[in-house]
């Protein structure tokens, strides 16, 4: 009997840990694989960022290292795919968490800065524009999450065919909202893509800062996903 309640506890906590947690840890250039860790900056922890003043919410902090010194050439109007995976290691067998646990809800964003050099470790005072969003499709229920995980881990993004050419972070965040009804909650799961874009156009969209884009009370950085049927994607597309 003892050892059997044992194992049922050890079940229910195991079963209650599986974690959204999800990293970003490489990118396929319009279906071509870069390879793991590659043009990407990899943090060496699944844990979330919740704090969006902090210097994290650009690009992530803590990268395994050497953080990649490639940088991936991706023509205007190409698709780059963030591939999201349970931990930092990217996919490594079944795993019922992989790329996130599937009960955690919320969005996926992507954003671009244009960079003098996309390897150069100093991230701040970059100017970001929101080239992508998944959020709540109130009609299927369905977030940017399930079509996460539904994809295995592939968030697929278009870089605009108009803005100009030259070095670029892209910097994609999986946002898990099951314990944001007030901030700090929300969980941000991102990381940063160092892209030289080539051909474009001469499109300078509206920018915003990281920190700054999101504060506790913009749309989105708290949400009940048990409650609302409807949801705002945090920061302006
Ligand atoms: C996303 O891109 C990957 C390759 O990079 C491809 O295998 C997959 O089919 C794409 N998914 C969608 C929904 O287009």
């Amino acid at each position: 009997m003892k050892t059997h309640f044992a194992s049922l506890v050890a079940f229910v906590l195991t079963a209650g840990s599986v974690s959204a947690r999800t990293v970003f840890s490489a990118i396929a250039v319009d279906g071509v694989e870069q390879g793991h860790g590659i043009a990407v900056r990899v943090p060496t922890t699944n844990n979330p960022v919740t704090d969006i003043s902090s210097p994290s919410i650009i690009c992530n902090t803590d990268f395994i290292q050497p953080v990649s010194s490639a940088v991936a050439s991706v023509p205007a109007g190409g698709v780059v795919s963030a591939e999201f995976h349970h931990t930092p290691a990217g996919y490594i067998g079944p795993d019922p968490a992989d790329p996130l646990d599937p009960t955690n809800k919320g969005p996926v964003i992507a954003y671009l800065a244009s960079i003098p050099d996309a390897t150069q470790t100093d991230v701040s005072g970059l100017k970001w524009f929101k080239i992508f969003e998944d959020g709540l499709n109130p009609q299927t229920h369905q977030w940017g999450s399930d079509h996460l995980f539904n994809s295995g881990g592939f968030a697929n993004v278009t870089i605009p065919s108009c803005i100009e050419a030259g070095q670029y972070l892209l910097r994609v965040e999986s946002i898990s909202l099951s314990s944001a009804t007030s901030y700090p909650g929300a969980q941000f799961f991102l990381s940063c893509a160092q892209l030289e874009v080539t051909g474009g156009g001469k499109a300078s969209p509206a920018t915003v800062s990281f920190p700054g884009a999101y504060t506790p009370t913009t749309p989105g950085i708290t949400a009940n996903i048990y409650g609302d049927s409807t949801y705002t994607v945090p920061g302006e597309l």
